[in-house]
């Protein structure tokens, strides 16, 4: 097969629509910025806490200082979206911690740690989605996108907290999306497996290094932030119109791989 021949790759087309990601600083949702700027968008808000990370931010972004576990801080970040650009077209519920100290079997878990995924990681989603529900029902459309993760599908040792709370964000979109798909709003969520961030960069000794968690891939590699931003640009675009409610592993192939199809690595060929 001719290595060279063009794979071909789909371009969406998001101008005139208005985009906000939160946690869009660092890592997926930096991503998921610059492939909402690339794709011509009228307007893309990015809501983070991280103020030293803004100038990392592709130019057309607008930065608002955020905590998205404060629920009045969320009302205000998505007011003020709506008055400077008149809509919310698409919503990424993206920014999530996984602190080193939440790696713990769970009756070793310290309540701050808990509380404090339990406020960014599933209220965090939450507040952001009421408040931009409100403006998409006004709009009669609008796209909601969960970043959730492959660990809230199944176990791990060590995400006692962690992965039922990124479970929670696959049925919010379950429930969010059957609740609202009358209202021209679909809503979704999308799981990756290890994708290289700084999260995961910050996690990766712990688990045994970059090559024993790439290969449990059977790609063979961990994912780039660009591949889950492609997959966010489509489930938010009209080619997936009749997408909601449901969601969409971005992992290689991990989710489908049986812990028995051991041993690793997987063959190269
Ligand atoms: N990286 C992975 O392999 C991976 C795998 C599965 C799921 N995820 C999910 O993807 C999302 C992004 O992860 P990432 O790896 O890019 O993380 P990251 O740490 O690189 O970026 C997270 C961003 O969220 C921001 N943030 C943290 N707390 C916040 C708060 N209270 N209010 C506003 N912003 C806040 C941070 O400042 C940062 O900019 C998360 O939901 C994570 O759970 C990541």
């Amino acid at each position: 097969m001719n290595q060279n021949r063009p794979r071909g790759s789909v371009r969406y087309d998001n101008s005139g629509r208005i985009a906000i990601v939160s946690g869009g600083c660092s890592g997926i949702g930096l991503a998921i910025c610059e492939a909402f700027v690339r794709t011509n968008a009228a307007g893309v808000v990015c809501l983070d806490i991280a103020e030293d990370r803004v100038g990392d931010l592709p130019e057309g972004v607008e930065f608002i200082r955020c905590d998205t576990s404060q629920d009045e801080q969320c009302r205000e970040a998505i007011a003020w979206s709506v008055d400077r650009f008149g809509a919310v077209d698409v919503l990424v519920n993206n920014a999530a911690i996984q602190p080193q100290d939440s790696y713990v079997p769970l009756h070793q878990l310290p309540v701050d740690v808990w509380n404090r995924l339990i406020a960014i990681n599933f209220s965090g989603y939450t507040f952001l989605a009421k408040f931009a529900l409100q403006q998409m029902q006004q709009q009669h459309s609008g796209v909601v996108v969960n970043i959730a993760s492959g660990q809230g599908h199944r176990t791990a040792r060590q995400v006692g907290a962690y992965g039922p709370i990124k479970a929670g964000n696959i049925m919010q979109a379950r429930q969010w999306g059957i609740e609202y798909a009358r209202d021209g709003i679909r809503v979704v969520s999308v799981s990756p497996g290890a994708i290289d961030t700084p999260m995961v960069r910050a996690s990766l000794s712990q688990q045994g290094g970059e090559a024993v968690i790439a290969n449990r891939h059977p790609i063979g590699r961990l994912g780039r932030p660009e591949e889950v931003a492609n997959a966010v640009l489509w489930l938010s675009s009209e080619d997936a119109a009749f997408i909601t409610g449901t969601d969409l592993e971005v992992d290689g192939g991990l989710g489908a791989f049986a812990a028995f199809a051991n041993p690793y690595p997987m063959p190269n060929r």
